[in-house]
């Protein structure tokens, strides 16, 4: 059987959907989450794009030992030296190198002519091959690209030394038959090409991603790009866990294999949407909420008697929890550690000591602490701590049917002071969000507004998510508590202190261009 190789994009065009900005320590979980789920590659970023970009993909590639590590580049040396310095430490540096190749792009955006695009492209994968072992060579917007000039280009850069061959539907735009058709095209008319491997990488815009993704296998790509729910620009890329899943459950038609440990995808999926705020379709394939619930009754039936009978995927082939482990006020904080490992979480020992506090004081509330509680105190305790930026004192509302809701806000910043201000609004929230608006001193947009519980019952927490936009930056932030104004604040703090990191790594970007 062909193995067909996972590269994994999630942190780079996955961290390109509009309105996920990831810090450094989520990059690192969610690079280190699918090293559990042993993918073959991970794009960590594009080392050059920012000084943000090239620190997360310098420590992703230091902290990653069993998966290949890359970064993009555009075919200019200062890319590839970027790349270079951060990729150097990895256990398998590799490059991703890209120009585009369609007329569209080549006249309107690069304004170069066909032979300079070769040029470059030659240039660019030779300087790189004086550095990395391995360079993977991408023809950008490769499907509406000539076959004859893409079929040229590509003979040049595997001559130049590339081992690896991208072929991007950029746009979404193409169809199965078409795509399987460019594969075999350029297996027909490349010389030595199949001393490379050929790699699929699809976006989703006319919804076609994973089906085109699988096109490319059974028509000589042995690599496809993918990210974790399907995540990215626009309508995003080809999910990851459908295209891993539609392969082993199909595996008599296809005849793949790969190194996929498929029971840590529904860890990574939860991951994935907690820490980018991009909320899993209830109806998503494999990982959706109800991708496994049998609601007629005539399916209830059948599955009860024989589960095959509308059953194709077992919820345990993705690691579904069949049960949550349920902690009280009595667990001590050796099970709380055990719990912690078992969900897949790495914490250090003052954040185990932290988490415990957090724990304890919750227990305090609520009998049942389940997996889901916890994870949620997880993430408040790991990610959604900025130490540097601000926090929140306290918060007081005022509400009754005849009254004008009001807040009172009490925050502290990075370096200790106090901001209290106060405000009125038609409801509690628009009084808290306009008294934080205050302490802020900044005009922002909220764009979306959610409320979920974490699990069911009365005294279960609230997880509040929220996108804001202030001046050009768009961003998300999270906050849970038992108490669901409480949780809005913290969200709305939580993306509030994202905007400032990004301004400040935008200031730190500038002072380094003009240096
Ligand atoms: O979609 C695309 O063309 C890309 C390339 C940079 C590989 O993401
Ligand atoms: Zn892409």
């Amino acid at each position: 059987m062909r193995n067909i190789k996972f590269f994994d994009t999630t942190l780079r065009d996955g961290e390109q959907s509009a309105g996920v900005n990831l810090n450094l320590q989520e990059k690192l979980e969610i690079a280190r989450q699918l090293e559990r789920l042993r993918v073959d590659i991970i794009e960590a970023g594009f080392p050059a794009s920012s000084k943000g970009d090239f620190e997360a993909v310098k420590q992703i590639a230091e902290t990653v030992r069993t998966c290949s590590v890359t970064g993009l580049s555009r075919s200019v040396r200062s890319d590839i030296d970027a790349a270079w310095e951060a990729l150097k430490g990895g256990a398998e540096p590799r490059l991703h190198l890209f120009i585009a190749t369609s007329p569209i792009h080549m006249v309107h955006k690069l304004r170069m002519t066909p032979e300079q695009v070769i040029e470059a492209a030659v240039e660019a994968v030779k300087y790189a091959k004086r550095f990395f072992p391995i360079v993977q060579w991408s023809a950008e917007d490769a499907c509406r690209s000539e076959l004859p000039f893409l079929a040229k280009i590509v003979a040049e850069v595997i001559k130049a030394g590339a081992s690896v061959i991208n072929i991007p539907d950029t746009v979404g735009y193409i169809t199965p038959k078409e795509y399987g058709e460019i594969f075999l095209y350029l297996q027909n008319n490349v010389p030595n090409i199949e001393n490379v491997s050929l790699s699929a990488h699809c976006h989703d815009d006319l919804g076609m991603a994973v089906v085109n993704s699988l096109s490319a296998i059974e028509h000589g790509a042995t690599q496809v790009e993918c990210t974790i729910n399907g995540i990215g620009e626009r309508a995003g890329n080809a999910a990851l866990e459908e295209i891993a899943v539609a392969l082993h459950i199909r595996k008599d038609y296809y005849q793949v294999e790969t190194r996929l440990n498929l029971q840590e995808i529904k860890r990574t999926s939860n991951l994935v949407s907690k820490l980018t705020g991009v909320v899993v379709p209830p109806n998503k394939a494999v990982v959706g909420k109800n991708a496994f619930a049998h609601e007629s009754g005539i399916h209830q039936d059948g599955v009860l008697k024989e589960k095959t009978t509308y059953e194709i995927i077992s919820p345990e082939l993705v690691g579904v929890p069949s049960n949550s482990m349920v902690l009280g006020k009595h667990s001590g904080r050796h099970a709380l550690r055990n719990r912690v490992e078992e969900l897949g979480y790495t914490l250090s020992d003052e954040e185990i000591n932290q988490l415990f506090v957090r724990f304890k004081e919750l227990a305090d509330k609520k009998k049942d602490i389940t997996d889901d509680d916890l994870i949620a105190l997880i993430f408040e305790e790991k990610f959604d701590h900025f130490k540097d930026f601000y926090q929140l004192s306290s918060i007081q509302v005022q509400y009754g049917t005849n009254q004008i809701p009001t807040a009172v806000v009490v925050l502290k910043d990075g370096k200790g002071n106090e901001i209290q201000e106060a405000a009125t609004g038609a409801g509690s929230v628009e009084a808290l969000y306009n008294t934080l608006e205050r302490c802020f001193q900044t005009e922002v947009t909220l764009l979306d507004y959610r409320i979920e519980s974490v699990g069911g019952g009365r005294d279960a927490l609230a997880q509040v998510f929220v996108k804001v936009r202030v001046h050009d930056i768009e961003t998300s932030g999270r906050g849970t508590a038992q108490d669901v104004l409480e949780a809005s604040a913290k969200a709305y703090i939580n993306a509030m202190n994202r905007v400032f990191m990004i301004e400040a790594m935008r200031a730190e970007n500038e002072k380094v261009a003009t240096s």
